[in-house]
C-alpha cells in the first residue's frame, strides 16, 4: 500500500481523494447506522435489511435495486451512499497490521480514542514461533478495532496482514512479514487472520485482507520500481514459495479479502490476471470474499506500465480478471463507460459488488443499529486496556532473540553492577520501536526507561541517528563506557534505512555504527552487550567474533513496551526464546544478487547465490531459525513411524520420476488426514523454566529441484527448569513432506525423509500402498 508518497502525477489526485474521504471521520460520538436504520420506516423492512434471510439472498436483493450509476460507485474504496435505499457512504481503506493503524483514510486517533495498542512489528511477532499467540494478537486488535467503529472513528475492513515471502533482505517492507518461510508465513496469516475476523462460522468481526499477491517483495531497487517491476518467476517458484502462504491465509484462515499487487507477474499486472484472480484465489482456493487492488493498481497498469491502451479496458480486465474493489477511485471512473462500449457486462459488476457486499453483510453492516451488534458494547473502555498492554509486552519477551552469550554475560546481575552505561541511536527510541504500518500507540517504554528501571543508568547517544555520519558523540560514549560497570549498547535500522519504497543498499550497519560499537567495546570497563534493533537482517560479523562483545540481541522492532521487554531479557526477568525468522546473511552474499532476480534456487552456471535457508547454501552471519535461551534443551524422539504408505486415490494408478526416484502427484494420493505422527521429549537441563521452540525440518530424498531441508512443523511448548515435557508433532504428508517440480506439479517423493528437530534425526521412508491394502 502507499502510505506515504505516491508517483506522481497520481499522488496529487489520489491526496486530493484521501482528503475528501477522510473528511467526515473527525467526529467522535456513537456512529448511525451504516444502512436499515430501524427509524427508517421506508427501508428497515427491504429484504437486505433482514437477517433472518440468507447473506447471499439479501445481497442480491440489494443488487436487484441498483442502477448502473449507483453501482459503479460502489467500486471504490470510499463507496458511495445511496441516500435512497438508505445507504451510507463507507471508507473500505483501514489497516491493522500489528495494532489498528492510522496508515488508511478509514481510521483516525483523537478525542476519546487517542491510541491503540501497538504491537511488535510481525517480523518480532513471527519469532515467537507461537501460533495462539499470533491469534491472541488478532482478537485483541479485533477488539480494539470493533471499539473505534462503534465510536465512528474506524472502519471493520483492514488491509492487513502483509504475507508476502522476505525474499531478498535488503526488501524494505520485509519487517511488516512473517518471514523468509512459506509455511511459517502461511501458519501466521491463518492464525492472525483467525483472530482479528473472530472464528465464528459466516459471521465477521472484521475483516482482514491477505496482501499483496503475488511475487511482490521489490520496493525501489536500483532504478526498479513496485509500480514498473515485471516479476518473472516460474511455475516452480510460484506453487512451492509464493503461493503457499496466500493458499494457507484463505484455506486455512478463511480470510474475507486477498489483495493483488502493484507488479507483473510474467508479464500481466496481478490486477488483470484472471489466472491469479479468478482461477486460483476464488476458483481452486475458494475465497469466500473480497479481491481488492493495491492503491490505484489499476490506474498504475493503465497510466505506468501502459497495459492497456484506453482507461476503460484497463477497468474491464480487472473486472473480468476477478478484481471487486478498487483502493482509488478508478474503477468508479471508468468501468460505467466500460459497460457502455461493450467490454464487460453489467453481469460481471454484479458479481464484483456480490463479493464485497457479501461481507459487509457478514459484518453486520445492514443490520441495522450498531450499538445491537454483538459487538456493539465494545467502546473506548476497551482500548488499550492493561490486559492488552501485558500481551504487547509479552509479544515482545517472546519474539526477541538472542544471538549470543558468551561466558554467559547475561543476565546481568544487578548485585554485581550497580551502573550501566546505555548507548546508541537506537538507546532511547519510542516510535521506531513500533516499525511501519503503526498506529498512535497507548504509550512507550524506551529501552533506556526499560532498563532504568532495573539499575542506575548513564545514557550516551553515540550517533544523532541510525544514519551515524560522523564521529563527533563517540568521544562523550566512550568516556561513560569507561566508567560505567558493564555498557549496553542499542544500534541498527530505523524507517529511515528500510521503508516501505525504500529497500536498503547493503546489510551493514549504516553509516559509522559499526565504528562505535567497536571503539565503546574496547573502552567499556565491563561486559558490553549489544542489542540490534531493525526489521531485517544485519551482517554483524565483526561483533560475533569480537571476545569484548559477549552478548548480542536482535529485538525486530519490539513494539511499544519494547524497551521494558529488552530490559526483562537482559536482567533475567524472562528468558529468552524467540528464534530467527529469516537468515542473517553476510554482505558479501548480494555481490551476484539482482533484487529483480525472482529465482529461489542457486544456478551454478551463473554463481546466483539461492533465497533463504531452503536453497541457499553459503555461508551465514546466523542461519533461520537460530536463537538461544538462558537454559539449554534436549530432544529426543519417544516415538515416530519408520514406514509411511501412501494409498493411491484408484484412478490414477501410477506416479511420476524425479531424477532420483517415483514421486507422486498430491492430486493422486488419497491426502484426508494422512500424516505422521512425531512424539518428541524435551528436557530442559538447565535452572530456569523458559519456553522453547521445535522447529522440525525435512529433507526429502534428493532430486534436482527440490530444496536441501524445509520447515514441516513447529511448536512452542513451556518446559520448567530440569523438567521434561513430551510433544506430539503431527506432520500432513501432503501439505508439508512434498516438493514442487519444474512445471508446479506438487509431488510426494518416495524414499527416505530425513526429519530433523534440533540436533536429532529420524528417517521416515515413504512408500506407495501396494494396491488394494489402503492403509497409513
Ligand atoms: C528519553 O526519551 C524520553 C521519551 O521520549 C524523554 O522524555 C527523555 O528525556 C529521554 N531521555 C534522555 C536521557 O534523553
Ligand atoms: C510426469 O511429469 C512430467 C513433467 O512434470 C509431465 O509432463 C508428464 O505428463 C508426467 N507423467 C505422468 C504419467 O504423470
Ligand atoms: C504462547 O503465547 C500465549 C499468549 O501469550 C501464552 O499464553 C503461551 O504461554 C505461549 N506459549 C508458550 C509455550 O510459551
Amino acid at each position: 500500500m502507499a502510505s506515504t508518497a505516491m508517483p506522481s502525477p497520481l499522488c496529487v489526485t489520489f491526496l486530493l481523494f484521501l482528503l475528501l474521504s477522510g473528511a467526515s471521520f473527525y467526529t467522535i460520538e456513537a456512529r448511525e447506522p451504516f444502512a436499515c436504520d430501524p427509524k427508517d420506516a421506508k427501508t428497515k423492512g427491504l429484504p437486505f435489511c433482514l437477517a433472518s434471510l440468507k447473506a447471499e439472498d439479501r445481497v442480491k436483493d440489494l443488487i436487484g435495486r441498483l442502477t448502473l450509476q449507483e453501482k459503479v460507485k460502489l467500486l471504490g474504496n470510499n463507496a458511495a451512499a445511496v441516500p435512497r435505499l438508505g445507504i451510507n457512504g463507507y471508507e473500505w481503506w483501514s489497516e491493522a497490521l500489528h495494532g489498528v493503524s492510522n496508515v488508511g483514510p478509514g481510521t483516525k486517533f483523537g478525542g476519546d480514542f487517542p491510541g491503540a495498542t501497538s504491537f511488535p512489528q510481525v517480523i518480532t511477532t513471527a519469532a515467537s514461533f507461537n501460533a495462539s499467540l499470533w491469534e491472541s494478537i488478532g482478537r485483541v486488535v479485533s477488539d480494539e478495532a470493533r471499539a473505534m467503529y462503534n465510536g465512528g472513528v474506524a472502519g471493520l475492513t483492514y488491509w492487513s496482514p502483509n504475507v508476502n515471502i522476505f525474499r531478498d533482505p535488503r526488501w524494505g517492507r520485509g519487517q511488516e512479514t512473517p518471514g523468509e518461510d512459506p509455511v511459517l508465513v502461511g501458519k501466521y496469516a491463518a492464525s492472525y487472520v483467525r483472530g482479528l475476523q473472530g472464528n465464528d462460522g459466516n459471521r465477521l468481526k472484521v475483516a482482514a485482507c491477505c496482501k499483496h499477491f503475488t511475487a511482490y517483495d521489490l520496493d525501489n531497487w536500483n532504478g526498479v520500481d513496485r509500480y514498473h517491476f515485471n516479476a518473472k518467476v516460474s511455475k516452480q517458484d510460484i506453487v512451492d514459495t509464493f503461493d503457499v502462504p496466500f493458499k494457507m491465509c484463505v484455506k486455512e484462515g478463511k480470510v474475507a479479502s486477498v489483495m493483488c499487487s502493484y507488479n507483473q507477474v510474467n508479464g500481466v499486472p496481478t490486477c488483470a490476471d484472471p489466472n491469479l484472480l479468478k482461477k486460483t484465489v476464488r476458483g481452486v482456493w475458494g475465497l469466500d470474499g473480497y479481491i481488492v487492488s493495491d492503491c490505484d493498481s489499476v490506474g498504475v497498469y493503465y497510466d505506468q506500465q501502459h497495459y492497456t491502451s484506453s482507461p476503460e479496458e484497463a477497468a474491464a480486465d480487472a473486472i473480468k480478471a476477478g478484481l471487486d474493489l478498487d483502493c482509488g477511485p478508478f474503477l468508479a471512473v471508468h468501468t460505467e463507460d466500460a459497460v457502455k462500449k461493450g467490454l464487460l457486462n453489467e453481469k460481471d459488476v454484479n458479481t464484483a459488488l456480490a463479493n464485497t457486499l457479501n461481507v459487509q453483510v457478514r459484518l453486520g453492516m445492514f443490520d441495522g443499529e450498531p450499538s445491537k451488534h454483538p459487538f456493539g458494547n465494545l467502546g473506548p473502555k476497551d482500548v488499550c486496556t492493561p490486559a492488552h498492554q501485558e500481551l504487547a509486552l509479552e509479544s515482545a519477551r517472546q519474539g526477541i532473540v538472542l544471538l549470543k552469550n558468551r561466558g554467559p554475560s547475561l543476565p546481568l546481575s544487578t548485585r554485581r553492577y550497580r551502573t550501566v552505561a546505555v548507548i546508541g541511536p537506537n538507546s532511547n527510541v519510542t516510535n521506531t520501536m513500533i516499525g511501519n504500518y503503526a498506529g498512535v500507540a497507548c504509550g512507550y517504554t524506551s529501552p533506556l526507561q526499560g532498563i532504568g528501571r532495573y539499575i542506575k543508568t548513564i545514557h550516551q547517544q553515540g550517533c544523532t541517528d541510525v544514519t551515524c555520519a560522523d564521529d563527533k558523540l563517540f568521544g562523550a560514549a566512550v568516556n561513560v563506557a569507561s566508567q560505567a560497570d558493564a555498557t549496553i549498547l542499542v544500534v541498527g535500522l530505523d524507517q529511515t534505512i528500510e521503508a516501505e519504497f525504500k529497500d536498503r543498499a547493503g546489510l551493514v550497519l549504516p553509516g559509522r555504527q559499526q565504528e562505535l560499537i567497536s571503539k565503546v567495546a574496547a573502552a567499556s570497563k565491563g561486559p558490553t552487550i549489544l542489542v540490534l534493533m531493525s526489521g531485517g537482517p544485519i551482517d554483524v560479523a565483526f561483533a560475533k567474533n569480537d571476545p569484548r562483545i559477549p552478548a548480542i540481541l536482535w529485538t525486530g522492532y519490539p513494539g511499544q513496551a519494547g524497551g521494558a521487554a529488552i530490559a526483562d531479557i537482559l536482567f533475567g526477568a524472562y528468558n529468552p526464546g524467540g528464534k530467527l525468522p529469516m537468515t542473517w546473511y553476510p554482505q558479501d552474499y548480494l555481490k551476484n544478487l539482482p533484487m529483480t532476480t525472482m529465482a529461489m534456487r542457486s544456478s551454478q552456471s551463473t554463481g546466483y547465490p539461492g533465497r533463504t535457508y531452503r536453497f541457499y547454501k553459503g555461508p551465514v552471519v546466523y542461519p533461520f531459525g537460530y536463537g538461544i535461551s538462558y537454559t539449554k534443551y534436549v530432544h529426543t524422539i519417544a516415538s515416530a513411524p519408520a514406514v509411511i504408505s501412501i494409498p493411491l486415490d484408484g484412478r490414477h494408478a501410477r506416479g511420476n520420476t524425479t531424477t532420483s526416484g517415483k514421486a507422486i502427484r498430491v492430486t493422486h494420493a488419497k491426502c484426508n488426514r494422512l500424516s505422521i505422527g512425531v512424539q518428541v521429549d524435551v528436557r530442559n537441563k538447565g535452572s530456569r523454566d523458559g519456553s522453547h521452540t521445535l522447529l522440525v525440518f525435512s529433507t526429502p530424498p534428493a532430486g534436482h529441484w527440490v530444496p536441501h531441508k524445509q520447515l514441516v512443523a513447529f511448536e512452542k511448548v513451556h518446559v520448567p527448569a530440569r523438567a521434561q515435557r513430551r510433544v506430539l508433532i503431527n506432520i500432513h504428508v501432503c501439505k508439508y513432506l512434498s516438493v514442487v517440480d519444474k512445471s508446479g506439479i506438487r509431488r510426494i517423493p518416495m524414499g527416505l525423509h530425513s526429519l530433523h528437530i534440533g540436533d536429532t534425526k529420524h528417517s521416515v521412508s515413504i512408500q506407495e500402498a501396494k494396491l488394494g491394502v489402503i492403509k497409513s
